[in-house]
């Protein structure tokens, strides 16, 4: 990593016209660029490709982007433009997002298959262009079609401007560490056949850490282990990225405390901690201070799951090693002696988790306000939940009792996606028999949410239906988990926006009482929110970027069943507040 962007606009107006290697390569960007400039464009170039990867002795074919598995660092600088062509040379439809980026009247570039764009064919190309405004820290990119984001996926790092440096101490080095989930089998295949007898799918065979799976699973090989090695006496910026498809895990290192400064991109207040919860779809930045002397042992850094669903799950653990190089003789170091292990919350821990996510708060200082909406004009409470879909005539089906097919909801709509984009059929106003504006604001029939579960777990299937937004509304949404079929925790991700998670609590919402207890002051600001389980989250956010936006569950399995829905966010009466039209390449269905 390293090499300089280029540092002049004469240099950078060269390196657009003849898209120098420097420029097009995603490797040239390194996490210590240092353009001189701010708001500089960066152009990445990605070609979706087939490539062949073994871990625990199985080699099988993925989808990857540049070769590389996970996919390569996207960096840029607040202020940035990127400019990302991905070329699609496999044989899936695909769509890659950029999860957690605001898309500022950019939501062309957003990435979800059907919601603002219909997929890059196979032998297609499509720009995805767009500005990182107001934002900096830690995200990822990844596929957005199927299942495919179980290979494709990279950090996607934004830099402070130039002239401007953390709200904490100078790291010695950042280290980006992503989190993954491996099958042994061809993911597309594990879904299609989930969806076709509605049952559950296979749950994977290994989490990853950058891509290795770790020596606590048959069959690793040497190299298919992560090593982090550090210095005495140093502090490391870990970026830390949850870009597993289905599990929240549980983070770890052995005898070592790091203190938490970053979550989904936002600063947050400083505070320590030797435990970690991170959702899939979370991203969190920690410093970790390496202990001061050379400690002659090495360190399991150790993730597992948070599960307390009914189904089965991935109850393996990953484990990467925290190696100190001894200063007296850095030529050898203790790869060879045991690492020292940590003990992990039991698996249905959520007493942890709420723990953990309760010390989240916003930074909320002079420069990095949090802007919490005050005022609330428009309520929705949804509820998110599993279901379930009868049986079709002539089948047989391995679902919820043996006769139904699983499914999920938000207020028991499943969402079913449309034959064509949604922000298209919006813009170009074709959206009849496209999707319905009518999407309930509150359940239909009201239950004891949390309680014992209705004996009709069936839901609504059908027509697409979205909720639309006047410009800038300020908004609150309850989200409330139901215990139909399970209740399972559910990380929830809104795209265009982020949010700020201003009340939670374990049962059903009250809103004559709860709302008192509301942090409208320095609550965590957030894109993705995991609602525990048999719990509800209040978030706020104002509906200040045109568009249309997806809100789902970020468990691919949930987002498969339909847990998941479209925001229509209308233009305001301001130039700069409305969506410009799509670029001339916007694929087409
Ligand atoms: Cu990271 Cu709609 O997803």
């Amino acid at each position: 990593m390293g090499a300089r962007l280029p540092s002049s606009l004469t240099v950078l107006a060269a390196c657009l016209i003849v898209v120098s290697s420097l420029c097009a390569f995603p490797q040239a960007a390194g996490a210590n660029a240092t353009p001189k400039h701010t708001g500089v464009t960066r152009h990445y170039k990605f070609e979706i490709k087939l490539k062949n990867v073994t871990r625990l002795c199985h080699t099988k074919s993925v989808v990857a982007v540049n070769g590389k598995f996970p996919g390569p660092r996207v960096v840029a600088r607040e202020g940035d433009r990127l400019v990302v062509k991905v070329v699609n040379l496999v044989p899936y439809n695909i769509t890659i997002h950029w999860h957690g980026i605001r898309q500022l009247r950019s939501g062309w570039a957003d990435g979800p298959a059907y919601i603002t764009q219909c997929p890059i064919q196979t032998g297609q190309t499509y720009v995805y262009n767009f500005t990182i405004v107001g934002q900096r820290g830690t995200l990822f990119w990844h596929a957005h079609f199927s299942w495919l984001r179980a290979s494709v996926y990279g950090p996607l790092i934004i830099l402070p401007r130039r002239n401007e440096s953390y709200p904490f101490v100078k790291p010695y080095k950042e280290v980006p560490i992503l989190f993954g989930e491996w099958w042994n089998a061809n993911t597309e295949a594990v879904i299609s056949q989930a969806l076709q007898t509605g049952a559950g799918p296979n749950v994977s065979d290994a989490y990853t850490l950058n891509g290795l799976p770790g020596p606590l699973y048959n069959c690793t090989q040497k190299n298919e282990t992560f090593r982090l090695k550090v210095k005495p006496g140093k502090t490391y910026l870990l970026r830390l990225i949850n870009a597993a498809l289905n599990d929240e895990l549980f983070f770890r290192i052995a005898n070592h405390t790091f203190t938490v400064v970053e979550a989904d991109a936002i600063y947050v207040k400083p505070f320590e901690t030797d435990l970690l919860v991170i959702a899939p779809g979370q991203t969190t930045n920690i410093l970790l201070k390496t202990k001061d002397h050379f400690p002659n042992a090495s360190f399991y850094m150790l993730a597992r799951p948070y599960f307390t669903g009914q189904g089965t799950f991935d109850n393996t653990t990953i484990a990467g090693i925290l190696e100190y190089q001894n200063p007296s003789n850095p030529s050898t170091n203790n790869t060879n002696s045991t690492p020292i292990t940590p003990t992990l919350p039991a698996i249905n821990a959520t007493s942890a988790v709420t723990n953990f996510t309760t010390k989240i708060r916003s930074l909320n200082s002079a420069k990095f306000p949090a802007k919490v909406p005050q005022t609330v004009q428009k309520n929705f409470f949804f509820t998110i939940g599993l279901g379930s879909n009868p049986c079709p005539k002539n089948q047989t089906c391995q679902g919820p009792n043996n006769r139904t097919k699983f499914a999920a909801s938000i207020n028991n709509i499943s969402f079913a996606l449309p034959s064509t984009a949604l922000l298209q059929s919006y813009f170009f106003r074709k959206s009849n028999g496209v999707y319905a504006t009518d999407f309930p604001k509150f359940p239909l029939h009201p239950f004891n949410y949390t309680g014992t579960p209705p004996n009709n777990t069936n839901v609504i299937n059908g027509t697409t239906k979205v909720e639309v937004l006047p410009f800038n509304t300020s908004v609150e949404i309850v989200l409330q988990g139901t215990s139909i079929l399970g209740a399972e925790s559910h990380p929830l991700h809104l795209h265009g926006y982020n949010f700020y998670v201003v009340g939670q609590g374990f049962g059903n919402f009250d809103p004559k009482k709860d709302p008192a207890n509301y942090n409208l002051v320095d609550p965590p600001e957030r894109n993705t929110i995991g609602v525990p389980t048999g719990s509800w989250v209040a978030i706020r956010f104002l509906a200040d970027n045109p568009g249309v936006w997806l809100m789902h569950c970020h468990f691919d399995v949930h987002l498969s069943w339909g847990l998941r829905m479209s925001w229509i966010v209308q233009d305001g009466s301001l130039p700069n507040q409305k969506l410009p039209p799509p670029p001339s390449d916007l694929p087409k269905c």
